[in-house]
């Protein structure tokens, strides 16, 4: 028996702003996981580890500059505190615009493991010095700068949680985008006919293995449309 069977997957998300997770991870897909026990996401106010009266947890930045700078002391010890000797055990990421970018491949890499621990950095970002006193990752989730690193965690928590097993239809995520290469096929459901545009008469067919070629060739015409640089990484391989 897997661990998968025993104990749910744990994603633990560490956050100056804990209330912005509570719509995204409370509804739909994660919910019916968490309900079912096969996925635990635990959200944690790095606040409630600082040691002043007014929860200090961000300072100015040593050498100058503008914005504020999250302080390592309230951060490192939520997370010694929450994770306690699954530290060890856990792997733990920093949300960082300067990281190393997230990709379903990592999605799939962090579903395979226990437990997943998130760091939200705000304002001009953390201490340098958690990463290196937790050992930790740093994961951009595309070439942009956002307000905080809330939303990167619930992007990264969303799709490593619908890889683990149970808690999406097993079938849904062998043929999907970036699982093989480039990106899905079309889809298309009732009615058959909208707006003068017809559902493609091979999808109506029942023929299975034409539909398979099909899906294939407009999954390819798709990639190269939208996404012509994985077009290339293919080719470069
Ligand atoms: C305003 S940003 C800080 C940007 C930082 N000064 C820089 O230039 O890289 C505040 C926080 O948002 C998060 N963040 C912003 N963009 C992100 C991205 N593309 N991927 C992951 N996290 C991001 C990080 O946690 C970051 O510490």
């Amino acid at each position: 028996m897997s661990h998968d069977e025993i104990n749910p997957f744990r994603i633990d998300i560490f956050s100056l702003f804990p209330a912005i997770f509570t719509g995204p991870m409370s509804e739909s897909i994660l919910k019916r996981g968490q309900a079912s026990g096969t996925l635990d996401i635990r959200i944690h106010d790095i606040r409630d580890w600082t040691q002043d009266r007014h929860r200090t947890a961000d300072d100015t930045p040593y050498g100058g500059g503008a914005g504020m700078v999250m302080k390592a002391p309230p951060i490192v010890e939520a997370v010694e505190a929450v994770l306690g000797d699954a530290i060890s055990t856990t792997h733990i990421a920093i949300m960082s615009a300067g990281g190393r970018r997230f990709t379903q491949t990592l999605a799939r890499e962090f579903a395979a493991k226990s437990r997943l621990a998130l760091i939200c950095g705000h304002y001009e970002g953390i201490d340098d010095r958690v990463g290196h006193i937790l050992n930790a990752d740093e994961l951009s989730i595309g070439d942009y700068v956002l307000t905080g690193g809330e939303l990167p965690a619930m992007v990264i928590a969303d799709s490593v949680s619908r890889l683990v097993p149970g808690v999406i239809d097993a079938e849904s995520i062998i043929e999907e985008s970036h699982s093989a290469t480039g990106v899905e096929y079309p889809h298309y459901t009732r009615p058959v006919e909208y707006r003068g545009l017809r559902v493609p008469d091979i999808l109506l067919s029942g023929h299975h293995a034409n539909i398979e070629a099909w899906r294939r060739e407009q999954g390819a015409e798709r990639t190269a449309h939208w996404r012509p640089d994985l077009v290339s990484e293919d080719e470069s391989d």
